[in-house]
């Protein structure tokens, strides 16, 4: 690993070359999932140490993705380190059944999560959201899914509806994201505009015999919620009777260990976890009311309203210890407060070197995640966004990362307990010398 702390790519290395080669015959498009790099600005990557990381030809970068923000903790952290390496001598995993490192975590996480009467640990965050709307259907009897349009909830066919619509339809018609979403399940998805509960309302009075459940991101990607609207939420599921689920895949641990319950003082039936939870391992949760969650009692199994929720890697003793490792490290005294100036003293530099090269761009975000738009206004929706100049975004993201700021294509950035005030400087200047590329 070289370690010069310069930042910033050249062409692609002969190494890089063929790796990429080796890949498209390996892999659908050569991609490990659904996203690849800008032919002109990919890479592969080695390895990666705090906030930065390095690619096959040694280029150096500072990673405003973090693993779409698992590594809050920024990578290969010593405390996760030592967790991890002293568990991998003692066994990692003996199927979903008690053991004393899931026991032990979920002891520590239930007093730190506002509506968690119960707990159970899953595997991934998309595994979270698509049985917590599981509960839900099967507590109200009832089919149908309120999503806000825009919103990400994993890959699962409920969730994978009006998530990156191209052709906004009439609401609350949704679209799906993906082919071999069936059409029954597309019509079970209700799709509302994010901030407007006006419009949620109205939606929720007229179909309400038909709801299970609202799910809405705290944070939708890059939106903040306005005007309490998460309360407004809640006061609207309360009343028609409707399951809240709040999916904290990205907010959980990052705006305090409590999350955006305790972030934004709410309290919902359900809500799903990934990310942060596990260190970095393939852990989920879904917490919530007691009523709701004892519908999973496998002691209940074949009985009218048992709910069956499982998987062979739950309570992975790995993902246990690493999730462990990170409520201790969050636990510093001042760890939030010092990411969040961090993270604010990061927007505002930008917005600053922004305004000085007259980019028309926005830098915005609260705590640990930031965000650019070339734009005049916050969004308040998915439409705002659309809104904003993407053209011109399309162009400044890839020269960011050659300039050596890998930030993820179109959507949130994140910050990490290990950026220092070195790396925000050096972003700066990264970030001047995109703008005098672009400009030329
Ligand atoms: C809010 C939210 N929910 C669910 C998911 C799905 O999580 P996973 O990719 O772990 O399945 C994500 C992933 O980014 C997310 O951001």
């Amino acid at each position: 690993m070289k370690a010069t702390g310069e930042i910033g790519r050249s062409i692609l290395s002969d190494t890089e070359f063929r790796q990429f080669e080796a890949a498209e015959e390996l892999f659908p498009g050569g991609a490990l999932g659904g996203n690849s790099l800008a032919s002109d600005a990919r890479f592969v990557f080695k390895n990666g140490k705090g906030s930065r990381f390095w690619d096959s030809s040694e280029n150096e970068y500072i990673d405003y993705v973090l693993g779409s923000g698992t590594f809050f903790l920024g990578h290969a952290h010593p405390v996760l380190q030592k967790s991890i390496t002293e568990q991998l001598s003692r066994g990692t995993h003996f199927f979903a059944y008690l053991n004393e490192q899931a026991l032990e975590f979920a002891k520590r996480l239930k007093p730190l999560i506002r509506c968690a009467e119960r707990l159970r640990f899953t595997t991934s965050g998309s595994d979270s959201t698509f049985h917590a709307m599981r509960l839900a259907r099967a507590f109200t009897g009832r089919d149908k899914i309120i999503k806000f349009e825009g919103a990400y909830h994993g890959v699962h066919d409920y969730a994978q509806i009006s998530t990156t619509p191209k052709t906004p339809l009439d609401f609350p018609l949704g679209t799906p994201d993906t082919a071999g979403v069936p059409e029954a399940v597309r019509d079970l998805a209700m799709i509302v505009p994010y901030n407007d509960p006006m419009a949620l309302e109205d939606i929720v009075k007229s179909h309400k015999d038909e709801i299970a459940a609202v799910i809405i991101e705290p944070i939708q990607r890059i939106i903040m919620p306005q005007d309490n609207f998460l309360q407004k939420v809640r006061e609207i599921c309360t009343r028609y009777n409707v399951i809240m689920i709040l999916d904290e895949v990205v907010t959980g641990f990052r705006y305090g260990l409590g999350g955006a319950q305790e972030y934004f003082d709410i309290i919902p039936d359900l809500a799903s976890y990934g990310k942060i939870i596990g260190g970095g391992l393939p852990v989920g949760m879904v917490a919530g009311r007691a009523d709701i969650m004892d519908q999973a009692n496998p002691s209940n199994k074949g009985k009218p309203g048992y709910v069956y929720q499982n998987g062979t890697l739950q309570g992975h003793m790995l993902g246990c210890v690493a999730g462990l490792a990170t409520l201790d490290v969050l636990s510093t005294p001042e760890i939030y407060q010092k990411t969040f100036d961090r993270a604010q003293r990061l927007r505002d530099g930008l917005q600053k070197v922004f305004t000085d090269q007259n980019m028309g761009i926005l830098v915005f975000g609260e705590g640990p995640m930031w965000h650019m738009l070339f734009t005049n206004e916050e969004p308040k929706n998915r439409r705002d966004v659309l809104a904003a100049n993407s053209i011109k975004l399309g162009k400044m993201e890839p020269e960011l990362l050659r300039q050596g700021l890998f930030v993820l294509p179109g959507n949130r950035r994140f910050i990490s307990i290990q950026h220092t005030d070195d790396d925000l400087e050096a972003t700066f200047e990264a970030a001047k010398r995109a703008c005098k590329v672009l400009k030329k």
